[in-house]
């Protein structure tokens, strides 16, 4: 009786607003389900080594001898067997590693990167991922973000990871009016981690869900595809853009990107993930991931 009850308030059996629910099951037929349980399931703690300072493998080693036991995940992650305060983690301070989703630590790797490269990282804040790309390699790079507050962690966490140098500038400016802060030099990358509606990552936000109007989804999605239109003639011929949302809904992902490519038919799509699902095999966050480049 209870399941029947229950089947009849599917706002209640899921734990869901009804058009996040319509939304999941339409875009996800055969998934829908497993989706929005996994809203409900704790999620994993996963750090990303900072290579410049610790290989992960030797990270790896220094957590087990503190008693903490992890296992890798992806080329520079670790999960935690546990979730614990980064204060009683060996080496937040010297800046050995960062919280990262194991589904967020994919960016660094998908965009093709050299050394000296000039790069721009759209939305950039809180840095993680800025972080990452310039642990890898040294970079002329420019991390943006409108909101200025979120800005200063990027700065913040930079210092701690030890990567601040004269190459690397923040700049806090709307990325779909680039007329107020490019200064005409195209860029060899760039990172545009959108503004999204989070539907990846509700695990680790359960009020999302509850705070999110059916409507936000419609004005994401036009927000994303100006900021996207607007990065696209800074590019370098033969450059690449790296789109990147943490929401499972086709229209900030995959409907987002066919979109942009009937307005851009130039753009060349190259293999990257698409949409990620939260759980899978890495247990990360969910995720989408498109990778373009510019015709040389
Ligand atoms: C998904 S978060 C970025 C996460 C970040 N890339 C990371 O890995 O830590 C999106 C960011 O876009 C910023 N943002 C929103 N609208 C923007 C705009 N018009 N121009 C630039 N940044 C914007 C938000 O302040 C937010 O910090």
């Amino acid at each position: 009786a209870l399941h029947t009850a229950l089947a009849k308030q599917p706002e209640a059996a899921w734990n869901h607003p009804d058009w996040w629910i319509a939304t999941v099951r339409e875009a996800w037929p055969d998934d829908w389900q497993t989706i929005l349980a996994s809203a409900d399931q704790p999620p994993p703690m996963a750090l990303r080594a900072n290579v410049r300072r610790i290989g992960r493998d030797a990270l790896r080693a220094r957590l087990g001898e503190a008693g903490l036991d992890a296992r890798p995940v992806g080329e520079d992650g670790l999960i935690l067997d546990a979730p614990r305060p980064v204060r009683d983690i060996p080496g937040y301070a010297e800046g050995w590693w960062s919280v990262q989703d194991p589904s967020a630590q994919r960016a660094a790797r998908l965009l093709p990167l050299q050394d000296d490269m000039r790069v721009l990282d759209a939305c950039a804040a809180p840095g993680g991922k800025t972080a990452h790309l310039l642990e890898h390699h040294r970079l002329r790079l420019t991390a943006l973000d409108s909101d200025a507050q979120r800005l200063e962690r990027v700065g913040d966490n930079l210092r701690r990871l030890g990567l601040e140098s004269a190459d690397v500038s923040l700049r806090c400016a709307d990325a779909a009016r680039p007329a107020d802060w490019w200064d005409g030099q195209p860029y060899d990358a760039i990172l545009a981690d959108v503004p999204c509606t989070a539907s990846g990552v509700v695990r680790r936000h359960p009020d999302i869900r509850w705070l999110r109007r059916a409507d936000d989804l419609a004005r994401t999605a036009a927000l994303q595809a100006r900021i996207a239109d607007a990065l696209w003639p800074l590019l370098t011929p033969g450059g690449h853009l790296l789109y990147a949302t943490c929401s499972i809904f086709p229209q900030e992902g995959e409907s987002q990107v066919r979109a942009f490519m009937d307005r851009h038919p130039e753009a060349q799509r190259l293999p990257a993930p698409g949409h990620i699902l939260p759980g899978g095999p890495d247990d990360g966050d969910g995720f989408y991931y498109a990778l373009l480049r510019k015709p040389a």
